[in-house]
């Protein structure tokens, strides 16, 4: 089955696009078409990508207009790679996006509605999105089957969590969404060992959630690295491929991977 994933927290420099990058990639390797989905007015995953800006024709913003006609704007990642990952860029041109998703009649719904209409082969799509609760994360949440909850290890992003939960429940009613998106769980990132707090909230944090049936990943350690391998426009896979930290990722993949369950070969046979 299709997975649709949404990565969304309300705190900026939580590791959404880091976590979406390597979720990417890791699936990639594994066999599974991956399509990223830039919902961020800040681009990152373009940087994160290797690729250049791209003209506002060429991004989600075009996706979301009426004139779309399902000829989605998908360019290839770390190409010299792997022909497993797609990327529909965002950019600058989201903010125009989100003031008019905010007055459009279906607003919350419209890329779930361009997925129906043209949908996509993939077998996990990752919309990776900004650091707000806003229209565009709402609209996310509209439109897929799961959502990850990256958190740093600090008091204030705990709290802003609680929040973010708020907003699921709140929205997953008010919206109707039948059946809700599942929370896939919680991911805790750049986890320094040598910091108590985050050994202490990395602790507690599983029994906190519990009470909600919602789980929480391995902790992706904290790494210069990650800054490094981004700043190449590389997965720390490509940059590093023996460091450590990927190993952080394994059971979330694994996890997602068994969800999909068997990759579509009719998407894999068109890419190669
Ligand atoms: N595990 C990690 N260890 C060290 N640095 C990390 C780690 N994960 C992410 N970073 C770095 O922290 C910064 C923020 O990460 P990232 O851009 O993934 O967060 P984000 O939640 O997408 O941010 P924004 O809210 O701005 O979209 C980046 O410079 C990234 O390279
Ligand atoms: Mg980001």
């Amino acid at each position: 089955m299709q997975i649709r994933l949404a990565v969304i927290s309300n705190a900026g420099g939580s590791g959404k696009t880091t976590l979406s990058v390597h979720l990417a990639y890791e699936l990639g390797q594994r066999g599974f078409n991956v399509a990223l989905m830039d919902l961020d007015p800040q681009g990152s995953l373009t940087l994160f990508c290797g690729l250049n800006p791209p003209e506002p024709e060429e991004t989600l913003a075009a996706v979301l207009t009426d004139k779309f006609d399902g000829n989605w704007p998908l360019t290839p990642c770390w190409s010299e790679y792997t022909s497993q990952v797609v990327i529909c860029q965002g950019g600058m041109v989201l903010t125009q996006t989100a003031d008019e998703l905010v007055l459009h009649k279906r607003g919350a719904y419209l890329l779930g509605d361009c997925l129906t209409d043209y949908p996509l082969e993939h077998d996990l799509i990752i919309f990776d999105c900004p650091a707000t609760l806003g229209p565009l994360p709402l609209m996310a949440l509209a439109a897929c089957t799961h959502l990850v909850v990256p958190v740093q290890l600090e008091p204030k992003s705990i709290q802003g969590s609680a929040h973010l939960l708020e907003w699921y429940y709140y929205h997953c009613r008010h919206l109707r969404l039948k059946p809700s998106p599942e929370v896939l769980g919680f991911v805790p990132s750049q986890y320094d060992s040598r910091k108590a707090a985050h050994r202490q909230i990395k602790e507690s944090l599983p029994a906190q959630l519990e009470q909600m049936n919602i789980r929480v990943f391995p902790a992706i350690r904290n790494s210069a690295e990650f800054v490094n391998a981004s700043g190449q426009g590389l997965p720390l896979h490509l940059y590093r491929k023996s460091h450590p930290a990927l190993s952080d990722f394994k059971e979330i993949a694994s996890h997602l991977a068994n969800l999909i369950g068997k990759p579509n070969q009719k998407k894999a046979k068109k890419a190669s």
